[in-house]
């Protein structure tokens, strides 16, 4: 018996002995092999802080419903470590809880520890204090950054194996990473940065995880480290290794939000068909980024300009409820693509060039049994093609799925699944309960405008705002005086111009205290440049600019490094035509606005005098704070405040920050389309909505930071806003509809290869969110009929199956219909016919 035998043999002895279900996790070129055994896994990104723990058994069950194997997510430095060497793993941040709670559902779990995430979270997960370590350089090879990194990923490493969650322990934990898309920015850190990437390799490998370990978009990612792609499409990406399987970790279902911009979605058909086309083509690891986004509570949010809803158009929306029919529809993918799982295990796909832009791949089992994917990949023109003897139609972009070579049990293009009218979970719906917030609810405090003597301090120049706040708030002031000289005539001014230059992201300037402009930049480019008319005194001006960061960035190369606020400003004489730099001048500075040093969202302040309570509450007025008490309303649900009416700021709830908001900042008017054509290659900017609109008017109350009786609101306005307008919104209800011919393929879970395939007949399948029930029916009928969901009307051909669909639904979580005339009757023999179904589920 050699060495290894014998680590086997202990390692069995182990397992056996202690009673667990140890896996051994490998790989080849095909696939993960897990226990001896490749894999086809379907995986989603889930990040914990981005949901309550209350939550997390909810959303990774959701999850599993819709035909995930594996939960991905990121590690967050940054709130793990806040303080150098003080960790935090508690409420969200629960890393370890989490983690068992996959475990608990059954999945498996990919921990991409980075550190760095990216992720649009604050700074991209590094903490700020790791960028006052003096000579430090970010993600390259220093010394002081690796020891960090190196001494972060050890602790990671230990907090899992100290509570076995590794897979050799009999753990979820299958796969882990180390870095994220270093590839995409090695370019800027010449030799160092190749350095670093074997330095990164080996240190993972060193931590004996006994997973294998990943690096994304890292095409020089050393041996035995797996690179793999990131991206809309993935169906040409080869590893860098033959002895390395085709995986795919970041596969958006939609796009993330940004203050100022309209609404990114991906159509389902096109995410299916780059999913099977991925799959068709040799992968054998899929993970959509995200599959539940959720939501940047407090200033989590990275930047610049990221919103606080990360509902990302996934699968499971912001506020945890599933999106239709995109869940549905990738559900049924996931179960066509495990039909075949046998098959894409066995082999290497065979390709077969069909005619121009379809092709098909053939998976063998053994000579004479396969399973094939057909695909035609043409923007716009649909196909017949010929396979194995037997025609197929081929919609324009989209796969079909044949689990035995023949009978089609899926084409990514067709989608059958329910769907629910009013997609946004809160938006527009009659089930929402809504309670405003009147007037006479709230109370105030009327913030100073410029530096407090107690926490301010004096410099020459302009200081750069992350140097100088370290992130402990969101807010710079930069005040200094303007004297004119002068003499000017008694009850005149003098007129100027002021011009300021900043690095980002916005900001308040104030002449002798009254707000003279406001400045932004946007996600792309934070910069600005403000030109204000202002007027003066004779003697001494106040001028106080107040800079406000609207999160961290984190992408780029050396983002780390990229800076923000005032660099300079300039006083134009308009009738000397002179100009005065103020930039080099003496600066008075204070880090945070005077609310944050009271603390005004706390609850201890609740009750506070400082509050002012009357009949006139001030409206659109710059930096205020609000405070109203409202009661919650029944239910278990998620709660959404809706902040249409406000300007600019943050907004809390019980002392919990819900994040940022920023209605004011309306998307451009033009590039949105309604009706977003799913065929030709996607990118995030090619299907928008809500244009000409603010990105997030609805802000997430989780239903856990609320409790019965009185519950504190309060927000800071930074702006101007009309907080009488604010309301609080429940939903009670969700309309679904589904509309499926007898032509369609019976669900794939159904498919058993020996039974006749005709002989199965497809289905409406509706179900309602945990918990709810099928309250009514508003339409049914089999036949030919019209329209689509939400105004299906009965055809030529009708026949009105609403008792029956009564009887199979009403106060069930789901049911499912058979769309055949034996169930249903025949009212046109002969015809093809559909079911179409549209029912309310309530709570
Ligand atoms: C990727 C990155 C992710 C996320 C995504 C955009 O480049 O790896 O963390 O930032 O872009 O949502």
């Amino acid at each position: 018996m050699g060495n290894k035998d014998l680590v086997l043999l202990v390692l069995i002895a182990v397992c056996v002995f202690e009673g667990c279900y140890c896996k051994t996790v490998t790989y080849d070129h095909r696939a993960l092999v897990i226990d001896g055994k490749r894999r086809v896994l379907q995986s989603g990104s889930i990040h914990y802080p981005r949901s309550m723990p209350e939550v997390w058994p909810e959303i990774i069950r959701k999850s599993k419903e819709g035909g995930l194997d594996v939960i991905e997510t990121y590690v967050f430095w940054n709130n793990h470590e806040p303080v150098r060497g003080e960790y935090y793993f508690e409420g969200r941040f629960d890393l370890v809880r989490f983690v068992k709670t996959v475990q608990e559902a059954g999945l498996l779990v990919h921990l991409r520890i980075g550190p760095y995430a990216c992720a649009e979270w604050n700074y991209g997960g590094f903490p700020v204090w790791l960028h006052f370590i003096p000579g430090i350089q970010f993600r390259t090879t220093n010394d002081l950054f690796k020891n960090e990194m190196k001494r972060f990923l050890a602790k990671i490493v230990s907090l899992m194996k100290d509570a076995d969650l590794f897979a050799s322990q009999g753990g979820p934990i299958i796969l882990a990473q180390v870095e994220n898309e270093y590839g995409n920015v090695e370019w800027a850190y010449g030799v160092g940065g190749e350095l670093y990437v074997k330095w990164a390799a080996e240190t993972a490998v060193s931590l004996n995880t006994s997973v294998p370990w990943v690096m994304c978009q890292q095409e020089d990612a050393p041996d035995p480290i797996i690179n793999t792609c990131n991206g809309f499409y993935c169906d040409r990406f080869t590893p860098n290794s033959p002895s390395k399987p085709k995986m795919w970790t970041e596969n958006y279902s939609g796009w993330f939000l940004a203050f100022g911009n309209a609404i990114p979605y991906r159509p389902v058909e096109d995410l299916a068909f780059s999913v099977a086309r991925f799959f068709e083509t040799g992968g054998t690891f899929q993970n959509y980024y995200m599959y539940f986004g959720g939501t940047n509570f407090e200033r989590t949010a990275g930047g610049p300009l990221v919103a606080t809803s990360y509902d990302y158009d996934a699968p499971i929306d912001e506020y945890g409820f599933i999106r239709q029919p995109k869940w549905g529809h990738l559900r049924d993918l996931h179960k066509a693509i495990k039909q075949c799982e046998e098959f894409l295990i066995s082999s290497d796909p065979t390709y077969l060039q069909l005619g121009k832009n379809l092709e098909a791949h053939i998976y063998y089992r053994t000579s004479n049994k396969c399973a094939a994917f057909l695909a035609n990949f043409d923007s716009s023109l649909d196909a017949n093609v010929t396979f194995n003897g037997n025609s197929y139609f081929l919609p324009a972009w989209s796969v079909s799925i044949l689990p035995d070579c023949k009978n089609v049990i899926f084409n990514t293009a067709k989608v059958v699944s329910q769907r629910n009218l009013h997609g946004v979970s809160f938006s527009g719906t009659t089930s929402v309960n809504e309670f405003s917030l009147a007037s006479s609810a709230w109370s105030w405090y009327k913030e100073e405008v410029g530096v407090s003597s107690n926490h301010s301090f004096i410099k020459p120049g302009l200081l750069e705002q992350i140097n100088t706040t370290k992130d402990n708030s969101d807010y710079l002031w930069y005040t200094t005086s303007i004297n004119v000289k002068e003499s000017i005539a008694p009850g005149q001014e003098k007129e100027a111009f002021l011009h300021i230059g900043s690095l980002g992201h916005a900001a308040l300037v104030f002449v002798n205290k009254r707000l003279v402009g406001f400045g932004f930049g946007n996600h792309e480019d934070a910069s600005f440049n403000l030109s204000e008319k202002i007027s003066l005194n004779q003697g001494d001006n106040t001028l106080d600019i107040l800079s406000m960061m609207v999160g961290l960035q984190n992408y780029g190369p050396w983002f780390d490094i990229a800076g923000a606020g005032i660099y300079s400003v300039i006083l134009a004489d308009l009738k000397k035509s002179s100009k005065d730099d103020l930039s080099s001048g003496v600066w008075t500075y204070q880090v945070g606005v005077e609310g944050e040093y009271i603390g005004l969202d706390k609850i201890s302040l609740a009750n506070s005098s400082l509050w002012i309570q009357g009949n006139r509450l001030p409206i659109n007025r710059s930096l205020i704070w609000y405070k109203a008490t409202f009661l919650a309303p029944e239910g278990k649900g998620p709660l959404s405040l809706d902040l249409a009416s406000m300007g600019k700021g943050q907004a809390w709830v019980n002392g919990q920050s819900i994040g940022r908001y920023w209605p004011a900042y309306l998307a451009p008017s033009t590039g949105c389309t309604t009706n977003c054509d799913y065929r030709g290659a996607y990118d995030a900017s090619k299907c928008l909505r809500n244009c000409g609109q603010p990105a997030q008017t609805l802000y997430h109350i989780p239903r856990t930071w609320v409790h019965s009786g009185e519950n504190l609101l309060v927000l800071h306005e930074e702006l101007g806003g009309d907080p009488s307008k604010i309301s609080l919104l429940t939903r009670t209800g969700q309309e679904v509809c589904a509309h499926v011919s007898e032509a369609d393929p019976p669900p794939a879970d159904s498919w058993q290869p020996n039974l006749e395939f005709m002989s199965q007949s497809s289905q409406v399948r509706l179900t309602c969110e945990q918990g709810w029930h099928i309250s009514m029916i508003n339409f049914a009928s089999f036949g030919t009929p019209r329209g689509h969901c939400g105004t299906f009307n009965p055809g030529n051909c009708h026949a009105n199956v609403l008792s029956v669909v009564q009887q199979a639904c009403i106060g069930q979580e789901g049911c499912a219909i058979p769309v055949s005339t034996a169930r249903l009757g025949d009212p046109c023999p002969g015809v093809l016919k559909s079911l179409a179904i549209e029912a309310l589920c309530s709570y």
